[in-house]
Order: C-alpha cells, then sequence, then structure tokens
C-alpha cells in the first residue's frame, strides 16, 4: 500500500519497536522506514526479521535489527542502551510486542500469570522508563503503547491478555502527566481485530467473519497498514498537542 502521508517530521529521528519482526511491528518497521526514520527493533525470529530488512534495503536508513527475548529485562535494557549508543537518542517508542494466546482462566497457574506479565507489561515499562531518558533530552517524543478492544469486548479467552492491556492505558495516563513538561506526549494506539498473518492462519475463522460483520460499523477488514498509519501520525509533529489519549482503530466495533 502507498502512504498518502508523507511526514517531514519523521525523518531520521530514531525509533524503536518492541516486537517488529512480524505481526503489526513488522508493518510498524516498514512504514516508519519509508518515512526516512531510523527504526531499531527487537524480537525473537531472525528469519522473519532478515526478511524484513532485506525488503528495505532501499531505505535511507536500514532498519537494525536486535535479537532479544523481552522477559529478559535485563538483555533488554542492554539493547536499548547499545540503540542509543549506536544510532542516538530515541524520538519514537512504539511499545508494541504482545502475545494474545487463548487461555481458561481457571487453569490459571503461577507461572502462567507470571509469564502473561512479564510478556504483556513488565517490558513496556522498562522500555518506556530507558526511552523517556533518552527522550528527555531530546527535549520530547512520542511514545505509543500497543492496547487491545479484546478487553473491551469482554473476550474470555484472553482474560490475563486483558488484564495487562488494560493496564497499559494507566501507564499512558500517568506517564503522560509525568512528563508532559518534557514535551513527552503519551497515548495509547488500539488496534480492533487486525489481520496480520497469524490471525488469518490461526483465528479467523467463520464465527470470526461473522462477529466482525456484526460488531463493525464499517464493512472492511482493520489491516496492520491502519493500525501504521495511525502511528505515523501519533509519532509525527502533526499530533503535538495530542496526548493521554487513546486512539481506536477498529472500524468502528468498540
Ligand atoms: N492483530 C490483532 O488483531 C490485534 C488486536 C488488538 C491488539 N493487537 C495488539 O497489536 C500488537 C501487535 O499484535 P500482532 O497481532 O502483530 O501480534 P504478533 O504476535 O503477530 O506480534 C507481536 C510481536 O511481539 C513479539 N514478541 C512477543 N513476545 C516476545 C518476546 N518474549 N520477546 C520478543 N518479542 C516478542 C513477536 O515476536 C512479534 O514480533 C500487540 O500489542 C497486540 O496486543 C493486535
Amino acid at each position: 500500500m502507498n502512504l498518502k502521508t508523507s511526514y517531514s517530521s519523521l525523518k531520521d529521528k530514531v525509533v524503536f519497536v518492541l516486537g517488529g519482526s512480524t505481526g503489526i511491528g513488522a508493518t510498524l518497521v516498514e512504514e516508519f522506514a519509508k518515512q526516512g526514520s531510523k527504526v531499531a527493533f527487537v524480537g525473537r525470529n531472525e528469519e522473519a526479521s532478515n526478511e524484513l530488512i532485506e525488503s528495505l534495503k532501499e531505505c535511507s536508513f536500514v532498519p537494525k535489527f536486535y535479537k532479544c527475548d523481552i522477559t529478559d529485562l535485563k538483555s533488554l535494557e542492554a539493547v536499548i542502551e547499545e540503540v542509543i549508543k549506536s544510532i542516538g537518542d530515541m524520538s519514537v517508542l512504539l511499545n508494541n510486542a504482545a502475545n494474545d494466546e487463548r487461555h481458561e482462566f481457571l487453569d490459571t497457574t503461577h507461572e502462567y500469570f507470571d509469564w502473561e506479565y512479564q510478556t504483556n507489561l513488565r517490558p513496556h515499562v522498562f522500555t518506556a522508563k530507558a526511552v523517556i531518558k533518552s527522550m528527555i533530552k531530546l527535549g520530547g517524543g512520542s511514545v505509543i503503547n500497543v492496547g487491545s478492544i479484546g478487553w473491551m469486548r469482554k473476550n474470555e479467552k484472553t482474560i490475563l491478555y486483558g488484564v495487562f492491556k488494560s493496564s497499559l492505558h494507566g501507564l499512558t495516563h500517568g506517564l503522560a502527566k509525568r512528563f508532559g513538561k518534557d514535551r513527552i506526549r503519551v497515548n495509547t494506539l488500539v488496534p480492533g481485530w487486525t489481520m496480520t498473518k497469524k490471525q488469518i492462519e490461526v483465528h479467523l475463522d467463520e464465527e470470526g467473519e461473522k462477529k466482525i460483520k456484526e460488531g463493525q460499523c464499517l464493512p472492511d477488514k482493520v489491516l496492520p497498514e491502519d493500525i501504521a498509519n495511525a502511528a505515523l501520525f501519533l509519532a509525527s509533529d502533526d499530533s503535538k498537542m495530542i496526548t493521554s489519549q487513546d486512539i481506536v482503530v477498529d472500524g468502528g466495533w468498540t
């Protein structure tokens, strides 16, 4: 898809994507790179990341991949330090990584709770902490926490995922107030059911198609590009007075 909007304020900005190897994250890496941003991303899937980088070889700055399991905070913090040292202070953070594994609440073990927390909330908090320190040095920045409509729609198969996804809104509001004086904006970008390869191959079935038709106001499916377009706007200076908000891209489902 060709972007209709080119954001001059994103050119040469250092953009950090948490979880950029596949899905929406990969589209974020692609679209920010096409805007001329200097994109660094973490993920686990080396093969998918290398393919993504190969497809972006023509960009003014070819995105840099750092292999890292985000449940390992020490490694994650070391990556952020390395990105700042080698590429520069960060202007944009896309707190995107997550795992929406289906689970039965009554089977929840202590270990499973810890894994959900270590995947869907803890890395986002510590990434924000490290990146915001970098943004303060630059005199501003944009933090985008990627939420979900799942808990808003009362999805009973992803209750713990919903617990941590909804917590991101608290993180957004607190950080927006605490660092607004530093001109750091913090928003939650909330995707609807977005048609990534994984969602289409693993989760979308006839019943799902029916739910989308009944739930959304708009007839078309939400695509990763739709989420990326909103992220570009929220990261750019065009949204310079927007902070502490939820921007929902769900075709009017919620
Ligand atoms: N696709 C949807 O329908 C949908 C709907 C609502 C919200 N979202 C949100 O959008 C964001 C992206 O979702 P997606 O559908 O692209 O998911 P995805 O599973 O396809 O991608 C998530 C990314 O996070 C990475 N990741 C997960 N655990 C990791 C770990 N331990 N270490 C390193 N990387 C890890 C994955 O490798 C991947 O790059 C998530 O925050 C998700 O909650 C997606």
